[in-house]
């Protein structure tokens, strides 16, 4: 579904306007900054993130989003691993979460609607019968304020965003913001702040799609994924959870050890049939230090993820289907990429034995989630 406000743009070519570089480090260390197009009267940038070890991170504000992440496999050979693309009409009009941060709800909230303090509140609905990723016209959906971290240790590029109070339905203005900085270790560290001024619902994350062969080579089956999560959450046939915390034991979904993404995806488990994959959040154990690790032998890239939210979507692109062609003409098909979104748990607000998401004036929410890349 394509917004109006979307429809006006405009397509600029390589202007670069200015360059940063860290001095407090290697000269190689730095942040290139080029306009990118202009949508919804608008500047959008690419921000390029070089580190210390030459890898690259692009960011876009438009939708605060991931565009590239560049790193080497173990034989040294560097390649994007992550879905987006390489024009800004592709960014625009293609898939709205590549690399998205998904807000003021990321996941879903049933029949778009959910009380607080006896008010009914009523949102769009995007998603058959429910509220997906904060609506329509979500915060992955607009043009952030941007600003290069010129103090940072590392590479930094900070989006700021003010929500206004009612936007897509949810009470309060809020003020939302997230500094992504790209460390020497190959770290995206994804720091996150909300207030608002009246008692609403958050619910931030980031929607990146990876291949560890290289976005657009293949499919994910084969990836080893270990997942800290002793316990997921059931969803019905409208992926809305059903409120039951199940022990993963037992089940497709017990990622406490190392498995193959695709040993047990077809199995005839309801709960896999129902997510057409795995389309599910893991309560997250919350006690190792690393809360996932995804491996790939061909390419031995290894990633982790480290968070201290309480959830993870575990989604393996089960609605890909080629449609959408990225970076280097590649299309992005059938369970090509999968997703690993740190969150609370969907339709929190519709759930009081779940973790709460409401967020009051005065109080401010802070989340940090990091990916980290490295080989074996
Ligand atoms: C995921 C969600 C999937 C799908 C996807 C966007 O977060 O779990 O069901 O909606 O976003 O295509």
């Amino acid at each position: 579904m394509m917004k109006n406000r979307l429809l006006t743009l405009t397509l600029v070519t390589g202007a670069i306007v200015f360059a940063s570089c860290n001095q407090s480090s290697k000269n190689k260390e730095m942040v290139k900054q080029e306009i990118y197009g202009t949508t919804q009267g608008k500047e959008v940038y690419m921000f390029t993130l070089t580190n210390k070890e030459g890898n690259v991170l692009k960011l876009t504000n438009f939708g605060a989003k991931i565009n590239w992440i560049e790193v080497p496999d173990k034989n040294g050979n560097k390649d994007n691993i992550t879905f987006g693309y390489d024009t800004f009409e592709g960014t625009i009009t293609g898939d709205k979460y590549f690399g998205a941060v998904v807000g003021r709800y990321a996941n879903r909230i049933a029949k778009g609607k959910f009380t607080l303090d006896g008010v009914e509140n009523n949102l769009p609905l995007n998603d058959g019968p429910n509220t997906l990723h904060g609506g329509p016209a979500g915060w992955h959906s607009v043009v952030w304020n941007a600003e290069i971290l010129k103090d940072s240790k590392y590479p930094a590029v900070k989006f700021t965003y003010v929500s206004p109070d009612m936007e897509e339905g949810f009470p309060g203005t809020v003020n939302a913001e997230v500094v992504y900085t790209w460390t020497d270790n190959n770290e995206i560290v994804m720091d996150y702040k909300c207030t608002t001024d009246k008692k609403t619902v958050v619910n931030v994350t980031n929607h990146a799609y990876f291949n560890l062969h290289g976005a657009g080579n293949g499919d994910i089956l084969d990836h080893v994924l270990t997942l800290k999560a002793s316990a997921f959450t059931p969803i019905d046939s409208v992926m809305i959870p059903t409120g039951e915390i199940r022990p993963v034991a037992g089940t497709p979904f017990d990622f406490t050890t190392p498995h193959a993404i695709g040993e047990r995806i077809n199995e005839q488990y309801n709960q896999l049939i129902l997510g057409k994959g795995y389309d599910h959040n893991f309560v997250l154990d919350n006690i190792d230090p690393v809360d996932v690790t995804v491996y790939d032998s061909a390419s031995g890239r290894v990633l982790e993820v480290i968070t201290d939210q309480p959830g993870m979507q575990f989604y393996t692109g089960n609605f890909l289907d080629g449609t959408q062609i990225g970076h280097g003409g590649k299309p992005y098909n059938y369970r090509s990429g999968f997703c690993l979104e740190s969150g609370h748990y969907p339709d929190s607000p519709n759930h009081p034995n779940f973790p709460s998401t409401v967020l009051n004036p005065g109080d401010t929410l802070k989340t940090q989630t990091i990916y980290r890349f490295s080989v074996r």
